[in-house]
């Protein structure tokens, strides 16, 4: 039986190699859901942070550098989620949204912020309990939640191997032309230009979404000398008069479209999976940083995945693409709200919805990865079961890659015996117990056999870190 239907050999004859602009390009829309944000975000911002690279004359170093912040910009997104919705007590995705669009540059305007997001669906009393844990909480919320984005985010982009400017500019994003940003209040010259630019082209993204190219003009005006370096505005407005050009940034919704923006472009190849392994333990980190109660869900999946296809003879490329479908399976995860993902209760109809749309966004963010289908395939189909009973496309176990097989039961074993808010994780005989039962109905029997004998023998199970 075969783990894949697009291996190293297919590989090797289409050329081998992917630019590593269409792999980040690809993932970056992984991030734009994280922010609240629709697919095509940092596409765009980073469309538009190009021309102004050139508008204000940008050295080839520096260009190549904003490339890689403008499309990495939201890496630590995930960072402050679940914070986000604990202080909140709303939904992330859309608080996270409104922050973006809203001037909360003074303590009033801050204030006003928290009354009109904090818990705005909820009855007045939890409404009003909420808030004064917020203002308990006090003003340096707001710093807090930027500072362990940007630290997160510069962190990741580091271990992406991007130089170290790209991840300066990660890590200045919300800091304002006039000093009243964040992290570091830095004003003026201070902030690395890659992040002015960045903040510049994000918000102007934004509003145009919102209400086109007058609302950009407007916003831009308005925050001129606040937010934004005076001179990166009057570049836009003075480049930016026609529709034409609204009308080719607003066409840009393909990772194909940004990807030949890169000015040096590089490869990745996919013959062997190493780098994109390197790659997909940095989003797998991002997924996983998302809620305390999956903080190590998708390395040790992988982990997992990996050792039971090593117990079942299949062979190292088999195995590094079982892994890397195990590293990417829940990219999918970050477009759902940390108060679906970490209610303590039953989900209602519309939140297990949004719960099972996950897969079916695995697979649109990595669907451009042309030369990584087979891993698109494995990973996307892990909550289908062998009896048709899964989803998101219901397909019965012939219709399965054998990998998904695989990534399916290590993912329902790390979950089993992982604390979850509303129970404690199985013990490991138990939960191979259970899966057992499900053994040939909806799970795959050799993957479950394998697991069963990980678990029997002496050989341990593979700590969270032991992909590699
Ligand atoms: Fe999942
Ligand atoms: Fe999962």
């Amino acid at each position: 039986m075969s783990a894949t239907t697009l291996r190293a050999d297919v590989a090797t004859e289409a050329g081998g190699s992917m630019p590593s602009s269409l792999v980040i390009a690809s993932l970056s829309r992984a991030l734009d859901l994280a922010e609240g944000e629709p697919m095509g975000h940092a596409l765009r911002t980073c469309w538009l942070g190009m021309r102004l690279a050139d508008w204000v004359g940008l050295g080839p170093d520096e260009r190549q550098d904003l490339f890689y912040a403008l499309l990495l910009k939201d890496a630590g997104c995930s960072a402050n989620a679940y914070s986000v919705t604990r202080w909140f007590g709303a939904d992330d995705l859309s608080t996270k949204a409104q922050f973006k669009v809203s001037d909360w540059s003074s303590q009033w305007r801050s204030l006003l912020f928290a009354i009109r997001q904090t818990a705005p669906t909820a009855p007045i009393t939890r409404r009003m309990a909420q808030l004064v844990a917020l203002g308990a909480k006090g003003p340096g919320l707001a710093s807090e939640l930027v500072e362990a984005r940007c630290t997160r985010g510069a962190e990741l982009v580091r271990q992406l191997g991007w130089a170290e400017p790209s991840a300066d500019a990660v890590y200045s994003l919300d800091e304002h032309w006039n000093g009243s940003g964040s992290p570091r209040g830095l004003k003026g010259d201070e902030i690395p230009v890659l992040s002015r630019i960045a903040l510049l082209c994000q918000t102007a993204e934004i509003f145009w979404r919102h209400g086109g190219r007058r609302s950009v003009e407007t916003v831009l005006r308005r925050r001129r000398g606040t937010w934004f370096d005076p001179q990166l505005v009057d570049a836009v407005l003075a480049h930016a008069r026609s529709d034409r050009l609204w009308e080719r940034f607003g066409a840009v919704n393909h990772p194909e479209q940004v990807a030949p923006l890169d000015p040096r472009p590089r490869r990745i190849s996919c013959t062997s999976v190493d780098d994109m392994v390197r790659i997909g333990q940095v989003f797998a980190g991002v997924v996983d940083a998302k809620s305390p109660w999956t903080a190590t869900h998708s390395t040790r999946t992988a982990a997992l995945a990996r050792r039971m296809a090593e117990v079942m003879g299949m062979s190292t490329d088999e195995n590094d693409r079982i892994g890397l479908a195990a590293l990417v399976h829940d990219l999918g995860k970050l477009a759902v709200s940390n108060a679906i993902l970490d209610k303590a209760g039953p989900l209602d109809a519309g939140e297990m919805a949004q719960m099972q749309s996950h897969t079916a966004i695995t697979h649109q963010i990595l669907s451009p990865l042309w030369l990584l289908s087979d891993v698109a395939e494995m990973a996307a189909a892990h909550h289908e079961r062998l009896d048709g009973s899964g989803y998101h496309r219901h397909l019965r176990g012939p219709d399965l890659p054998f990998g998904a097989h695989v990534v399916a039961a290590a993912d329902v074993f790390e979950a089993l015996t992982a604390d979850r808010p509303y129970r404690r994780g199985l013990d490991n005989d138990e939960a191979v117990r259970r899966m057992r039962r499900e053994e040939g109905r909806t799970l795959a029997a050799e993957p479950v056999a394998a697991l069963a004998e990980m678990v029997e023998s002496t050989r341990s199970l593979p700590p969270a870190d032991s992909l590699t």
